[in-house]
């Protein structure tokens, strides 16, 4: 008897541990305490036992009891102060969660992918090349040798004599030409680094370089890709002027303008009144480059160009200082 009352007692107390609201905690109470509960049931049975176990029992049962009517009471004082069923030691499951601050690309990036995607659209692949980078391919094998005049339009970070941080992503068109026989059609963007810091310029910047070669490739060829990826990156209508320009590693050499943004071509201050805005550099791949890397330019010819992200980007999204992309300013960047 005495094992039949410890096995209630455990059954319902752990019956009170799992129930979830009152109507659970009230079915224990019937079940054990009830008229024809289980314990009840003992003590109507109390009669049935030799005389002198009763009041042992029956001392034991009351026992019992009590504690199941305490454990009772205690279990809806916990589930009514939780103000809901499923009070988990001070947890509220049904509070909402906190929202996580979602992050989202850096706009140079943005602006990166969108380049890339439109080059890649046309079937142009992805090369690279390292940021340290030697004299040979910056600036040699590029046609520009090393008295010429041309290396002060970039201003050089030099490790030493020989090793310079890259001033253009223009090495990576001759480091392709050694390993690719043509037909070539690649992009290769990345970062590159001039020593010179205002509103339009940050010692570290952005450039995407194409380049395409194959057996009868012409200015038109030039021409046509440039004015659709001009039209796609920013409007569909957006008019093209090829300038005639210099570089030492092409020839023709052109730079490229597209209508101002901002005006539409009526002249305002972010074009000084031209009404035009310059975007790219490109040209024909000069015949000397052509032959430092052992392509025959009797046989082949090419274009190359060259374009800064960071102009790009700020002439997409209106943005007048170029620095405000590297200070990391939460307030600029969540505008994107
Ligand atoms: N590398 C040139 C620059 O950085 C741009 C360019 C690339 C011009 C390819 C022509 C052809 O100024």
């Amino acid at each position: 008897m005495e094992d039949r009352l410890k096995s209630i007692e455990d059954e319902a107390l752990r019956a009170l541990e799992d129930a979830q609201d009152k109507e659970a905690v009230e079915a224990v109470k019937v079940r054990y305490l009830g008229r024809k509960g289980l314990l009840t049931g003992v003590l109507k049975g109390l009669g049935q036992l030799p005389k002198e176990e009763r009041p042992k029992i029956g001392r034991l049962a009351n026992e019992v009891k009590t504690r199941i009517e305490k454990a009772l009471k205690e279990r809806l004082e916990a589930l009514s102060s939780a103000g809901g069923p499923k009070l988990i030691k001070g947890f509220d499951p049904t509070l909402p969660g906190r929202r996580l601050p979602v992050g989202h690309l850096h706009p140079i990036t943005k602006v990166l992918n969108e380049v890339c995607g439109i080059f890649e659209r046309l079937g142009f692949s992805t090369a690279q090349g390292p940021e340290i980078e030697l004299d040979f391919y910056n600036f040699e094998a590029l046609n520009i040798p090393p008295d010429h005049p041309a290396r002060d339009m970039q201003d050089t970070f030099y490790v030493d004599d020989k090793v310079l941080l890259r001033t253009h992503t223009s090495p990576i068109q001759v480091r392709t030409m050694e390993i690719m026989e043509p037909p070539i059609r690649i992009i290769a963007p990345g970062k590159v680094y001039r020593c010179d810091s205002d509103i339009t310029h940050t010692p570290m910047f952005h450039q995407v370089e194409g380049l395409m070669v194959d057996e009868d490739v012409s200015f038109a060829h030039l021409k046509g890709i440039l004015t659709h990826f001009a039209q796609e990156i920013f409007h569909k209508d957006t008019k093209v002027r090829f300038r005639p320009s210099f570089f030492p590693f092409t020839e023709p050499s052109a730079e490229i303008d597209i209508q101002c943004v901002i005006c539409r071509g009526e002249g305002c201050r972010v074009c000084s009144q031209t009404g035009w805005l310059e975007v790219l550099g490109a040209g024909l791949v000069h015949p000397a480059v052509f032959r430092h890397v052992g392509i025959d330019p009797e046989r082949y010819s090419g274009f190359a160009f060259g374009l800064g992200i960071e102009r790009i980007a700020m002439l997409k999204y209106g943005i007048n200082d170029i620095r405000l992309f590297y200070d990391n300013d939460m307030r600029f960047l969540n505008q994107f």
